[in-house]
């Protein structure tokens, strides 16, 4: 089963109108004939210049959270329809930074997937263990009540996108080897089999995140169950489209 590889960046709270707009000028002959599917989630208020700027390229553009409820007394949120409304077409659910300081529970980030799903956007869905879990031996156990809690009630996995982001790899410089990111998406696939189905399984990208770059790019993405990647730091700079072009 053939799975088109996606690679998204996430720009977390960086950059400006100006200076993205300029990057995403700067991305688009880069990565414009790239084998995979390409998308930046931005910060929510430069939305719509990004949207904009990125026009006519095969670069989408994402958000990095979403609000479950579709309207309402929820002041500093943001709904699915509003971001759908500017053209958004992903968005990022359960980033570990979210987690670690903004309270969020794999309860909440399954009401924000399910969210973004009715809305017709595709939820990539963070995962992953602290240093310390991985450590004492619990990463398994950590993903599985991850995903089956975050994951539950979705009616198409398949219109999901997994992340598997260790927390002890982003921003620190410190990537998984390939064997480690390799063996972890390999069990994220397997779990995923047993609360959906087999076949399902198959279909669903999974990407790797946590300080890929434009060095690590090609060997984390040759493992046969890494489908893409979710990039911080390096998808603010033109790295990004070396990223892009790992099979070139
Ligand atoms: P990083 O971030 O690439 O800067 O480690 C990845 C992420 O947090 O999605």
């Amino acid at each position: 089963m053939s799975r088109k590889p996606f690679i998204a960046g996430n720009w977390k709270m960086n950059m400006t109108a100006k200076t993205g707009a300029e990057l995403i000028e700067k991305l688009k002959p880069l990565v414009k004939d790239a084998d995979c599917d390409v998308a930046l989630c931005v910060p929510a208020i430069l939305i719509p210049e990004m949207v904009k700027a990125a026009e006519g390229s095969n670069i989408a553009i994402g958000a990095e959270n979403v609000h479950w409820a579709p309207s309402g007394a929820y002041t500093g949120e943001i709904s699915a329809e509003m971001l759908k409304e500017y053209g958004v077409k992903y968005v990022i659910v359960g980033h570990s930074e979210r987690r670690q300081y903004f309270g969020e529970t794999d309860e909440s980030v399954n009401m924000r997937a399910q969210a973004a799903l009715k809305a017709g956007l595709t939820p990539i869905i963070c995962v992953g263990e602290m240093l310390e879990e991985r450590e004492t031996g619990k990463t398994n156990k950590v993903l599985t009540r991850q995903l089956t809690v975050g994951l539950g009630g979705i009616d198409d996995i398949t219109k999901c996108v997994i992340a598997y982001e260790p927390v002890w790899a982003i921003g620190t410089g410190k990537t998984a080897t390939d064997e480690q990111a390799e063996e972890t998406i390999a069990f994220i696939r397997k779990k995923i089999g047993e609360l959906f189905c087999p076949m399902c399984a198959e279909k669903v990208i999974i990407q790797y995140g946590g300080s890929m770059n434009a060095g690590n790019c090609k060997g984390l993405m040759a493992q046969p169950n890494i489908d893409g990647g979710l990039i911080g730091g390096a998808s603010l700079k033109t790295d990004f489209a070396t990223i892009v072009n790992y099979n070139k």
